[in-house]
């Protein structure tokens, strides 16, 4: 049950951290989109793991493509894409089988679950699954850029350590450039060290992605159960560790007056625009025709090597666990093109039901 996101471009994922693969299934793509299968490797390749800043895990992480495409282009059928597990350990996951780890979904998927979960790597609740998100967000880019949106992702924060806004193009130009995928390049530098530091104390940090979608026109989302932030929403606290989504300006909105939360209108190159954007692109839950702005809050990684306060659960008793084994020291990085890839997807599904995309592209 709810494997399942969107009405038109619906996207299911599968699969497990420790199974054979993590992948998507894509229902409702269009016909004749181009695709080869560098265009899904490329965007799976920008959720490896930076240098000496994540896990240990080395999986090359290869994309495939099982079903759908043909000659090059989208059919109309569905679209199956995968990603293969190979660089796989569970010996510690074994261990630890009954000791479920503070802050991570261990004991909530075990009491759902009777414990017949695959709790190996985590299961269904590994941020590995993210890696088929981004397959479907490969796809979902490629549509949008055909009507003129383009989605960008950023780091903004780390830790307690800020980064300086900058413009479009720097951020174009500057995200991948860098392990955190952060556009002020300095303060990048100053992030990677604080992960580094987290890393030596056995401890883990959180951080802020921003995501921004460009070009969106006026009139995507629906009142009152469809609205567009409504559906983002869910869609990035699909991706696992996200606890905090926010737009335009968000929860800073209740701290201000009217008079300067309030986005007034004014007439560019013969178009309405606003002169602030503290709505993030949305208002009344339908896309403005400003840029979208969402700000998604991701919390420090769970599973740390300092000792932490658990029970065996098996045999109720107290306990207490080191976790060992590779994890993200954190999270913020690699989750910076799933970010991206839900809000394509999402978008996209709009895009659709506003009739914005044909079935058949020519
Ligand atoms: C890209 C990515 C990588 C992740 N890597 C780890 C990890 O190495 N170790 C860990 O404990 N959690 C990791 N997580 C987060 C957990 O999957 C998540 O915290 C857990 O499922 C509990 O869900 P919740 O935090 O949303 O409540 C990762 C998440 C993402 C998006």
């Amino acid at each position: 049950m709810e494997n399942s996101l969107g009405k038109l471009f619906t996207i299911t994922s599968f699969g497990e951290s420790h199974g054979r693969c993590v992948g998507i299934i894509i229902d409702g793509c269009p016909a004749g989109l181009p695709i080869a299968e560098e265009d899904i490797q490329r965007e799976v390749d920008k959720r490896r793991p930076g240098a000496n800043i994540s896990t240990k895990r080395v999986e090359e992480d290869k994309a495939e493509i099982l079903s759908g495409i043909f000659n090059g282009f989208t059919t109309g059928a569905p679209i199956c894409l995968l990603v293969w597990n190979n660089d796989i350990d569970s010996s510690e996951y074994e261990k630890m089988r009954f000791l479920p780890r503070p802050g991570h979904a261990d004991y909530t998927a075990f009491m759902k679950y009777g414990g017949f979960n695959d709790f190996r790597g985590g299961g269904r609740f590994s941020g590995r699954i993210t890696a088929g998100f981004v397959t479907a967000g490969a796809i979902a880019k490629k549509l949008l850029n055909i009507i003129g949106i383009e989605v960008l992702a950023y780091t903004i924060q780390i830790g307690g350590i800020k980064a300086e806004p900058k413009g479009i193009d720097e951020i174009r130009e500057n995200v991948y450039k860098n392990a955190v995928r952060c556009a002020d390049l300095r303060t990048a530098e100053e992030m990677v060290e604080a992960i580094a530091k987290a890393k030596e104390e056995g401890d883990s940090l959180g951080g802020i992605i921003e995501g921004m979608a460009l070009g969106v026109p006026i009139g995507l989302g629906e009142p009152v159960f469809g609205t567009l932030e409504g559906d983002m929403a869910k869609a990035l606290f699909a991706i696992p560790a996200v606890k905090g989504v926010e737009f335009g300006s968000g929860f800073s909105a209740a701290g201000k007056r009217g008079s300067e939360n309030n986005d007034q209108f004014t007439i560019r190159n013969g178009r309405i625009v606003t002169v602030t954007n503290n709505a993030g692109g949305i208002l009344g839950g339908i896309s403005s025709g400003m840029p979208i702005v969402v700000r998604v809050a991701v919390k420090p990684t769970s599973s740390i090597a300092k000792p932490q306060e658990t029970v065996d659960i098996k045999q109720m008793k107290s306990a207490t666990l080191v976790v060992k084994g590779r994890h993200d020291i954190c999270i913020v990085p690699r989750a910076v093109v799933v970010v991206e890839a839900m809000m394509a997807v999402t978008l996209c599904d709009f895009a659709m039901r506003a009739g914005l995309i044909p079935r058949v592209l020519k």
